[in-house]
């Protein structure tokens, strides 16, 4: 609904039972129904504000993930809303075109409510984006595919337990909360809008043929241009957009495959990077709609400028630590200038898998290891993967919205890490 010029969405979270696997009943938390939530959408330039009615019988918060927006809107730790309660932040959409998502980040419960099922995407859309002849009939040819990996008891019960090294890791994956999940394809192209929404497993995604596909976009909108690729990873909280190719008839999975995290052998398997999962099971049609073919120039990169960047900030990942520190609600870790560009050192000092978020912005990945990153991960990013002994330099620039108390976080989106507080605080000053 557009209220005075504001887009407002109404949103409850509550809790609910869905049967996700055959005959089962679990219980779980959705928004406006029993699990996840509605795909959210504005367009850049446009004013919204978000109603969150907790209906739940425990606190939780909404977290606006890749989003630009002053920190009282945020949804972070410090924007709790009680049970019974109602929270309206309000915010004037200013970022390109992307596919962002929404979670809860209650400290220290954010694995459990984001497990439970709270969470949705939140598709940004700008006029760059529009003018280009992409797959965007959304449910048709432009599917959200939120990825999450669960376990069920005999009954069809949510298991929440059996953490190691990474946290859990089921051996169901979910899309969009659906196991064994089908997709009617019915256009020559396919837009997959990729979210892995999983707590603790990262995905190595391709297909059951091995055939390539192109990726457009990345965690904070548009690649400059297409990436032919046959695999991409996605750790927890980070996204893609791929594009795939169907001929008619044709049928052909979305699967994990065995990914390098970067760990020892002896632990590979601890940390799920052996599996192999069927995800999204693809079926086209005898006759599909023709597409366009995929632009060879897609956003203009607006990137800072390497030069303005003071000295670089370190940030070194311990075991639920970082910077051998775990979060205070009360301490504030550092603050940083409206507007400024930084640049951030984040070094895996620990022999587990870890990935690295901030909120409020969207950076640039200058190095890996002092290599150029690869062209999937070129463009605009929120969450980075960061393996063990791996140093990666971040470019960013900060936006304008300005608190002197309420900070923003940065963290591991492995949530039983950042829950154990593997997470910081900064201000924009
Ligand atoms: Cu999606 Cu602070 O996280
Ligand atoms: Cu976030
Ligand atoms: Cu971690």
């Amino acid at each position: 609904v557009v209220k005075d010029g504001q887009r407002v969405f109404d949103l409850v979270t509550q809790a609910g039972q869905s049967e996700i696997v055959q005959g089962g009943k679990a219980d779980t938390w959705g928004v406006n129904g029993a699990l996840l939530g509605p795909t959210l959408r504005a367009r850049r330039g446009e004013d919204i504000r978000i109603n969150i009615s907790n209906s739940l019988e425990v606190a939780t918060t909404l977290h606006w993930h890749g989003m630009r927006l002053p920190a009282v809107a945020d949804g972070g730790p410090h924007q709790m809303v009680e049970p019974g309660g109602t929270w309206s932040p309000a915010w004037g959409i200013d970022q390109p075109a992307a596919t962002l998502w929404y979670h809860p980040h209650p400290h220290g419960e954010t694995e459990k409510h984001v497990y439970k099922g709270l969470g949705g995407m939140f598709i940004i859309d700008d006029d760059e984006e529009s003018r280009l002849a992409l797959p965007r009939h959304y449910g048709v040819d432009d599917i959200p595919v939120i990825v999450q990996d669960k376990t069920f008891n005999a009954q069809g019960q949510l298991v929440e337990s059996g953490r190691v090294g990474v946290g859990m890791l089921g051996g169901t994956v979910l899309v969009n909360g659906t196991a064994a999940a089908v997709l009617a394809v019915t256009a020559e192209h396919t837009r997959l809008r990729l979210l892995n929404a999983s707590t603790a497993r990262s995905y190595n995604f391709g297909f059951s043929d091995d055939r390539s596909f192109t990726m457009i976009g990345s965690d904070g909108g548009l690649l400059a241009q297409p990436v032919p690729l046959s695999r991409i990873m996605l750790t927890p909280g980070e996204r893609a957009e791929i594009i795939v190719a169907a001929a008619p008839g044709e049928k052909f999975t979305l699967r994990s495959f065995p990914q390098c995290l970067g760990v020892a052998d002896s632990r590979a398997a601890e940390v799920g990077a052996q599996d192999k999962l069927e995800i999204l099971e693809l079926t086209a049609a005898a006759t599909l709609s023709p597409s366009a073919p995929i632009p060879t120039q897609l956003a203009t990169m607006d990137y800072p400028d390497p030069a303005l960047a003071g000295d670089m900030r370190m940030f070194q990942l311990g075991d639920n630590s970082i910077n051998s520190k775990f979060m205070d609600m009360d301490r504030i870790d550092l603050e940083v200038k409206a507007g400024a560009t930084e640049a951030w050192g984040v070094i895996n000092a620990h022999n587990q898998p870890h990935n690295f978020h901030i909120h409020d912005v969207q950076f640039q990945i200058l190095s890996m290891d002092n290599q150029p990153p690869p062209p999937e991960l070129a463009g605009w990013k929120d969450t980075v993967y960061v393996p063990p002994r791996m140093t990666i330099r971040l470019l960013m620039r900060f936006g304008e919205h300005t608190d002197p108390v309420i900070p923003y976080m940065y963290h591991c989106h492995l949530l039983w890490h950042e829950d154990m507080g593997m997470m910081g605080q900064f201000l924009v000053v």
